[in-house]
């Protein structure tokens, strides 16, 4: 299975556009140990041709051209695409606005949970992905679902579950209570084989998660790789660089460091390879060579980067 990052960063990319923050600035003006991220997306394929793209970011145009692998054929028609499949992890603005990118009535097949698909039903601009030729295709939990594009099957099964989050932001509703309304299915964390079996290569996609339970433990135990939500490094780190005020939690994304952080949570964990991914643009891991990078590093977690490919 081959996996390349297309976009390390969370929602906004690094630099954010309006951000003018020790690191957005630093990375505007090139400093030395920063390299610019796009907002938050992965490629996977099981045979290096045939590609699926989980969560289509704002950036992905971009990050096809980018990415000779996602380009058209030379070999076809004069209109091709190896990319056969799109999956989604929750309907946030970093995940599902990259979808009109895709327009121009070429068939793949997008995969989601029906919480996520009504919210690409209810907003009429993704009509442009007609469904005739764009299928979307619910996913439940639970349940190996093979990966099949306008070509059959790609050779990769996913397994969706569901993952402490948060509905997306614009669609909080501040009547509904802490959740904002909120509910099972808003944010998902996928499960990603080459196959079935002792055999299969595993690869967990968890870009989104309020806090590590049990039963994700229980799950990534074992796995190949990890990609996980690397948002913020502190719960307060938003408001510590004066730029909103948010915490994580908040946003629905656990912290890196700390007692409640995703290290400590996994340090037990036996996973081949970790990675920190959807990365928000305040966080300090961005600096290579600093006290939080060196930190997560210690700790055997890798910190992506667009271009990075995994080979499992
Ligand atoms: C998030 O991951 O919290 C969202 O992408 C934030 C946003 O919508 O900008
Ligand atoms: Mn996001």
């Amino acid at each position: 299975m081959k996996i390349k990052v297309l976009g390390a960063a969370a929602g906004g990319g690094f630099p954010q556009w309006n951000c003018n923050a020790r690191l957005s600035r630093a990375v505007r003006s090139g400093g030395p140990g920063f390299r610019a991220r796009t907002q938050s997306s992965i490629a996977v394929s099981a045979d290096g041709s045939r590609w699926t793209i989980f969560n289509a970011s704002p950036d992905l145009r971009r990050q096809i051209e980018l990415t000779p692998e996602l380009h058209p054929r030379l070999d076809e028609g004069v209109r091709n695409s190896p990319i056969e499949a799109v999956v989604l992890t929750n309907a946030d603005v970093d995940h599902i606005a990259g979808l009109i990118n895709l327009r121009e009535s070429e068939p793949f097949s997008i995969y989601a949970h029906e919480r996520v698909l009504a919210v690409l039903a209810s907003n009429s601009i993704f009509n442009v992905l007609n469904p005739e030729i764009v299928k979307r295709e619910p996913l439940g939990f639970l349940s190996e679902v093979p990966l099949s594009g306008p070509e059959g099957p790609l050779g990769l099964t996913i397994e969706a579950f569901p993952v402490p989050g948060k509905i997306a932001l614009f669609l909080e509703d501040a009547e509904r209570g802490d959740g904002f309304g909120t509910e099972e299915g808003d944010t998902i964390g996928l499960k990603i084989s080459d196959g079935q079996g002792e055999q299969a290569r595993t690869c967990y996609y968890i870009p989104g998660c309020a806090k590590v339970d049990a039963a994700i433990l229980d799950r990534v135990e074992g796995a190949g790789c990890l990609l996980f939500d690397g948002t913020v490094l502190t719960d307060g780190e938003m408001l510590d660089a004066g730029v909103g005020v948010k915490t994580g939690q908040r946003m629905g994304h656990i912290a890196i460091a700390g007692r409640e952080g995703s290290l400590e949570a996994f340090k037990n964990s036996r996973i081949g390879q970790k990675f920190f991914i959807h990365i928000n643009n305040t966080n300090p891991i961005l600096e290579d060579g600093s006290e939080a990078e060196r930190h997560v590093g210690a700790a055997g977690w890798g910190i992506s980067y667009d271009g990075m490919e995994i080979e499992l």
